[in-house]
């Protein structure tokens, strides 16, 4: 112990990093069309990480969406799912294309998404919007409006409502076809998400708005009950409600209003993507799912963009970020998830933009050149 103790400050930390070596399991879902591209960079990333502090990645190939269309005929097959099940986290790109597009509802690959959220049982899904201020310039938004700044999180319902309900479709008497979508929420499913949100919230600016449509959805009502119950066990925080047409606007012309929104799944869907783009570009947008431990699925909120697959224009940053969450998430690694975040603040700072976040006077690369500036600043 004493020994330790005499030991100059930088060695008894490195010692101590030594100690925190550690072995961890990986699924890797490849994905489809430029998915590919940007996970193979993001393993690029992990496997410098692991080389500098002395981690063990253990990579799990699984297939699912229309890459596990294409090998088994399904799109999350159930040993593939079985496998996601042992890893301690899951790292995906985005899956679908417009190979698979006319498959019935049930084959198609965003199916087997849902399949392995609900199969993983992550209902708790958390989608930063936050201004890079280098890319304010990409923003479509007006500079008066990116100057208030924009660093607000969503937490998306995951497993349940209308992506879960029953999907109909049936033809009548008179030949009418009729199409039917339902909405189901327990108030215990919602109880348990609003607790994400407050707790959220008060690891943030202790203000959170809970996004509805209570003046027309059943469902929004009971949201509202269940979370203004809730909300006595947080007195610290600011809790507030919002209608989703309300919100959509307000997040274009007054986005510096919003610390923590809580919404059910498919708002959480919509405003996500509307959140991103105001910040500059999707491409930069990671996200983290969770449950009830610490085995998480890590994925960046765009799709598989299929027009520029295979060219090396899709930005990576996004699926890179998605691992750094990962890293701090599920494996507890705060230093190698800052690590990341800070190296992609300094190419940035270095000027370099993928084509989604291009703006005049940077210097333009595609996505391997992303990576590798990036990987010089680990
Ligand atoms: C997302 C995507 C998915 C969703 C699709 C691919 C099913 O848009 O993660 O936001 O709607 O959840
Ligand atoms: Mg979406």
């Amino acid at each position: 112990m004493e020994l330790e103790l005499d030991k100059p400050a930088g060695l008894s930390r490195l010692s101590c990093r030594k100690d925190m070596r550690m072995k961890k399991k990986i699924g890797v879902i490849r994905g489809d069309c430029s998915s590919r591209e940007i996970v193979e960079q993001t393993l690029r990333v992990l496997d410098a990480l692991a080389k500098k502090y002395g981690h063990e990645w253990e990579y799990e190939p699984i297939a699912m969406g229309g890459d596990a269309i294409d090998q088994y005929g399904s799109p999350l097959p159930d040993h593939e799912l079985e496998k996601a099940l042992n890893c301690d986290a899951v790292l995906l790109g985005a899956v679908g294309g417009p190979k698979w597009e006319g498959l019935p509802g049930a084959q198609r690959p965003e199916k087997g998404l849902l399949a392995l959220r609900k199969g993983m049982g992550l209902f708790s899904n958390l989608r930063p919007a936050k201004i890079w201020p280098q890319l304010a310039d990409a923003s479509p938004l007006k500079k008066e409006i990116t100057d208030r700044g924009i660093d607000f999180v969503i937490v998306r319902e995951l497993t349940g409502g209308v992506y879960f309900g029953d999907h109909t479709t049936t033809v009548g008497e008179d030949g009418v076809k009729q199409a039917l979508d339902l909405m189901p929420y327990d108030e215990n499913e919602i109880r348990r998400i609003g607790k994400v949100g407050f707790e959220t919230a008060m690891k943030r600016g202790k203000k959170l708005t809970l996004v509805d449509k209570a003046n027309v959805l059943d469902t929004s009502r009971l949201w509202r009950e269940v979370l203004y119950d809730l909300a006595k066990e947080y007195p610290e925080v600011d809790f507030d409600v919002m209608f989703v047409d309300n919100c959509a606007m307000q997040i274009c012309k007054n986005p510096a209003q919003f610390d923590t929104i809580v919404t059910e799944n498919m708002f959480g869907d919509i405003l996500s993507d509307e959140a991103s783009e105001i910040t500059g570009s999707i491409g930069m947008i990671p996200s983290s799912s969770l449950g009830e431990g610490t085995r998480g699925l890590y994925e960046p909120i765009h799709g598989s963009a299929p027009d520029i697959a295979g060219k090396n224009l899709v930005n990576p940053l996004a699926c890179i970020l998605s691992a750094a969450m990962m890293l701090r998430y599920s494996f507890g690694m705060e230093q190698e998830a800052a690590d990341i975040e800070n190296g992609v603040e300094a190419v940035l700072n270095d000027g370099f933009r993928t084509a989604d976040m291009m703006s005049e006077g940077m210097n333009l690369v595609g996505t391997r050149e992303m990576t590798d500036a990036l990987l010089a600043k680990l």
